[in-house]
């Protein structure tokens, strides 16, 4: 037996050992788990040569639902450096038969055996598709949130897969940003907590569950703040900015326990995130001591070349990794470089270890060393995807992501046994566009339409007409082909089907009016400059509304809107977002009011364009704003406001607030205040209110904002009902980034403020001593 083959036997029988040893603890939590990993971790790592270190951060795509460009070397490649046992991870290889024949190809020809992580980007949904996130964060409901990201991630594990690049906690106040969709909007809270929640629902309590995968909060750091919009551009900010409003999603998400982080693809002040040191070194396993892996963003290690911050691939893996980008996505940077810039002393072998160590840590507590097919069960894959629960629990999602945002003369919610309706718009009888962006394995033509919804509500009596009007939809994406080239071009020709869509609205009680964005006009590279109606859609509108203005706007989209023209002249408008599989029935539960609605926008509608990037929590300036003199921080040609507010949602009952009080209005900055409101549903029906808490520090040493979310509490009350709720304003409300660089909480006056929305004014002082 020469050297070789006895060392080989001699790794795996250690591996075997490491491996059976840890099944009686495999369910233990704590330290001992903790460091039992660790050792295992150590054990394999001391078994690894540098070439299967570095193939460990390595990770590469299996070349179909490509985000970035196409791959630039051959399946045949990469599935060699799979034999050998070169690749730590794998993208887009979904099914159980796929992962099994792609593991399989690690583990029985590779010399350690290192399973390989399976990831994909389920970002709402795998096959039953859940509200697109920003819609989804307009219910401001955190147990919802959390059950759809639990059924997205036992139907990826049924799939094989046990790795999501989700969820994105960028906050995002730009409506021309197409990937405003992908988060939870313009707040630095609210990412904050439904960040979390995302990434329990997809986690678990255990990792090593079946029916969990790991998480990933990206895009580490600043990606939602591309200038103007523009998706992949330049971000400057200024150090406050980034600890005050960008960081904190992402800390949340560490002390959550996220698996992973992905970096991003924009430079922050002229460093690409990809190659920041202080952010990833510093900062994230620094400061914060997180232990989980960074892996880079699609292609982001090499493109600092095209940044013009590395020379060459070789200069940028360089680069990465002593920034602390663990794993390299598509980039090829690290498997070709890495060998030499450590024999060059560019690189440390330490980084290297630290980042291999990480990486294994991972596939450890996903059972992956117990057994690298553990999430290749077919019975599962045929029994626990997109079951009759999971898409119960859709519809009860998109139900509650819904925003009624004007209901003039209660003209919401309709009654079942109305005479007749008519549904017109492109939208109305869409199967497809509902499943928004990034729909994972959502099949096309899936969703229940609008028209279906509305048709199993209503009784027979009632006539329900259908009419598209116009044509909407973006010619260049074909089924299966997230793919498209620029620029957008929309139908203004072809005007035939309004005629026959006055006719059905002349005819008819009411009309529901399905208009909006294409689920392709949101989502990674489509950034509009125009956020108003595409195509003939103000046409239809307005020819509608010359023969019948008894209208209900349903609004799908996957961004804030310009609908101010709309807004003035409909009585009734329901944000519908993009609602996934369950949409044309979530939506008929509000409209004929077996659903109450009771979601709040997660982001500002504007007026106009031209107020992006808009957002309630801005700072404020030596000429603040004052309606009656316009030139002070606005604009001449427009109001400063929103046309809704961030937190504005309107419910078919309504609510007051009464008795703010406090328990005291001055403490330490240890102290405690207790914040006690009543809320009260003055109306007829039962209802749910979101009641909001927001601060206003009057004096800091860096100008802080107007306002800013501190917390919330969405309740349910009877028609007549009264709750307290009550807040605890401590340190964790108080504190900020200061001037001294640290969290900490200032002396002198703050405002509490109460109510249902950002506008609110009802307000007490309170003093930090
Ligand atoms: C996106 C990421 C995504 C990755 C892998 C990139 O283009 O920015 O969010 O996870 O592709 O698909």
């Amino acid at each position: 037996m020469n050297k070789l083959n006895k060392l080989f036997i001699i790794n795996f029988i250690l591996i075997f050992c490491l491996v059976s040893c840890d099944k009686n603890q495999k369910n233990l939590r704590g330290t001992s788990i903790n460091n039992s990993i660790e050792q295992k971790v150590d054990s394999v790592l001391n078994l690894m040569n540098l070439e299967e270190k570095i193939g460990q951060m390595v990770q590469y795509s299996a070349g179909w639902d490509l985000t970035g460009p196409a791959s630039s070397k051959s399946a045949k490649e990469k599935v060699d450096r799979m034999k050998k046992g070169l690749v730590g991870s794998v993208l887009n290889v979904v099914s159980v038969k796929e992962v099994r024949e792609a593991q399989k190809l690690v583990m029985e020809n590779s010399r350690l055996k290192i399973p390989m992580i399976f990831a994909y980007d389920v970002i709402h949904g795998l096959k039953t598709i859940f509200p697109v996130p920003l819609a989804e964060s307009a219910s401001w409901d955190l147990d919802i949130i959390k059950k759809s990201a639990a059924i997205a991630a036992k139907e990826s594990a049924a799939s094989g897969l046990n790795w999501t690049f989700a969820p994105m906690v960028d906050v995002s106040r730009d409506a021309r940003w197409g990937r405003i969709m992908e988060g939870v909007g313009e707040d630095p809270y609210l990412n904050s907590v439904i960040g979390v929640a995302r990434i329990h629902g997809f986690q678990g309590d255990d990792l090593s569950d079946v029916n969990t995968i790991a998480a990933c909060a990206k895009h580490f750091a600043g990606y939602g703040f591309a200038e103007s919009g523009r998706d992949y551009n330049t971000v400057n900010i200024g150090e406050y900015e980034l600890h005050n409003v960008i960081l904190p999603p992402f800390k949340a998400a560490a002390e959550a326990g996220v698996a992973t982080f992905m970096n991003s693809f924009n430079d922050i002040d002229g460093i690409p995130a990809t190659g920041h040191e202080i952010l990833q070194r510093d900062i994230l396993k620094g400061d914060w001591n997180w232990k989980g892996f960074v892996v880079s963003d699609w292609g982001s290690i090499g493109e600092m070349k095209s940044h013009g911050y590395a020379k060459d691939k070789k200069h940028a893996a360089e680069i990465a990794l002593n920034a602390g980008s663990d794993m390299d996505m598509e980039s090829y940077a690290y498997e070709s470089s890495l060998e030499k810039l450590l024999e060059e002393g560019k690189v440390s072998l330490e980084d290297i270890n630290d980042a291999v160590k990480r990486i294994l840590s991972l596939k450890f507590q996903l059972g992956l060393f117990d057994d690298p097919y553990k999430y290749c069960d077919e019975e599962k894959e045929k029994n626990d995807i997109y079951t009759k629960e999971h898409l119960a629990i859709a519809r009860d999602a998109a139900k509650k992501s819904i925003v009624l945002l004007k209901n003039e003369n209660n003209i919401l919610p309709v009654s079942k046994n109305i005479k007749s309706i008519a549904l017109i718009g492109p939208f109305a009888d869409n199967k497809d566009q509902p499943l928004g962006n990034w729909r994972a394995k959502g099949t096309y033509n899936s969703a229940v339409s609008l028209l279906e919804g509305v048709k199993a509500k209503v009784g027979a009596n009632t006539k329900v007409y259908y009419e598209k009007g116009i044509e909407l939809t973006i010619p260049t994406v074909k089924p299966g082909n997230n793919q498209f080239l620029h620029p957008l071009e929309f139908n203004t020709e072809n005007k035939e089907g309004i005629a026959k869509a006055v006719a059905v609205a002349k005819k008819s009680e009411i009309v529901f009016l399905a208009v909006g964005e294409d689920a392709y006009q949101t989502g990674e590279g489509r950034s509009q400059t125009k956020i108003g109606f595409a195509g003939l859609q103000n046409e239809l509108i307005e020819a509608v509304y010359n023969v019948n203005k008894n209208i209900v706007l349903v609004l799908s989209t996957g961004r804030p809107m310009d609908i101010s023209r709309v807004n003035n002249i409909l009585p009734g408008i329901l944000i519908t977002w993009h609602l996934g599989s369950e949409s044309g029935n979530g939506i008929a539960d509000v409209l004929f009011g077996d659903y109450n609605p009771s979601g709040k926008l997660p982001v500002s509608f504007p007026r106009n364009v031209g107020q992006e990037p808009l957002f309630y929590n801005q700072k404020n300036t030596g000429r603040p704003y004052n309606p009656t003199h316009v030139t002070y921080s606005g604009y001449t040609d427009s109001k400063k406001s929103a046309l809704y507010p961030f937190g504005f949602g309107l419910s078919y009952t309504a609510f007051s607030y009464d008795n703010l009080n406090v328990d005291r209005v001055e403490t330490s900055k240890d102290g405690e205040i207790i914040l006690s409101v009543d809320v009260k549903n003055t109306g007829t029906i039962n209802g749910e209110e979101v009641v909001q808490l927001y601060i206003r520090d009057l004096v800091g040493s860096l100008v802080r904002p107007v306002k800013e979310l501190k917390g919330f509490q969405k309740i349910s009350l009877q028609a007549g009902e009264t709750k307290k709720a009550s807040f605890t304003i401590d340190k964790e409300v108080l504190q900020f980034y200061t001037i001294n660089k640290k969290w900490e909480v200032e002396s002198g006056d703050f405002y509490l403020f109460i109510g249902g929305d950002s506008s609110t004014k009802l307000k007490k002082k309170i003093t930090i001593l």
